[in-house]
């Protein structure tokens, strides 16, 4: 009859929507991914109990909305950005994301603040024990390393590895020649500055510099996301360091 298959559709969608309290998100998975790859909830301006991925809302939507088919990601403690954007490629049903760590501990020179996870058996299978293993690739390497074996093109690349000004501007240099056009590098810790136990920061040093092309910076707490984008102009990316 007309108007009673309209009336039910907006009747279920309806009591969807209180069930889940109008997110449009689930608040379950979003807890049980953050659990899971034990989300930095200060750094990445998160809250567990309210199921808020802070910066992770940035990467996960960015890379919904640009469906990358390919995303670099440079360090992580226990995977929560990676997982972030790895879910993303999932729910894109395209994409795959290279995460990059060495795995270093609180004994390697140079871990900025990495637990060795990556080299345990739990690390190494973590992405595969959550059903994101077809959507990232775990290398066990530095950056220099990766960068030297693989020549892959990217749209999208976040660095969260050496923390050192030397370390992310090594990384700038080898991988923004590697994004592609319109791609999207983004950086943490652009707010942080002074010498911690595990280093001196120098990310906020080298986002002076490259703040003043196409970027857009989330200034909260004390860590801060940076995201610039590269133009379709080459030459206003030349000279930068
Ligand atoms: C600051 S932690 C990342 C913490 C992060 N904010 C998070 O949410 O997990 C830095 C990570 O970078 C890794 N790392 C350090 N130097 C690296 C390098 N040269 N290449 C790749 N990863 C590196 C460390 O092993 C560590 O796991």
């Amino acid at each position: 009859m007309f108007g009673v298959k309209t009336r039910l559709i907006n009747f279920c969608k309806k009591t969807y929507l209180s069930a889940t309290s109008g997110k449009l998100a689930s608040d379950m998975a979003i807890r049980s991914l953050m659990e899971y790859f034990v989300a930095d909830t200060y750094g990445h301006r998160a809250s567990i109990k309210k199921a808020d991925m802070g910066y992770g809302w940035i990467h996960y939507g960015l890379a919904r909305a640009y469906k990358p088919k390919r995303i670099l990601c440079i360090g992580s403690r226990y995977g929560f950005i990676p997982a972030v954007l790895a879910q993303a490629c999932k729910d894109n049903t395209k994409g795959i994301v290279d995460f990059v760590d060495p795995g270093y501990g609180k004994d390697d020179p140079g871990h900025w603040t990495g637990e060795g996870y990556w080299r345990t058996s739990k690390g190494k299978n973590s992405f595969k024990n959550f059903g994101l293993n077809s959507w990232i690739n775990l290398y066990l390497t530095t950056s220099q390393e990766y960068a030297t074996k693989f020549k892959r093109e990217y749209e999208y690349i976040y660095l969260d590895g050496d923390h050192s000004y030397k370390g992310v501007s090594l990384d700038y240099k080898l991988f923004w020649p590697r994004l592609s056009k319109f791609g999207f590098m983004s950086f943490h810790d652009v707010g942080v500055k002074g010498r911690l136990t595990e280093g001196k920061y120098g990310v906020y040093r080298l986002w002076r510099k490259l703040e003043k092309r196409n970027s857009i910076v989330f200034p909260f707490l004390g860590s801060g996301l940076g995201i610039i984008q590269k133009a379709t102009d080459e030459n206003r990316h030349k000279n930068i360091l």
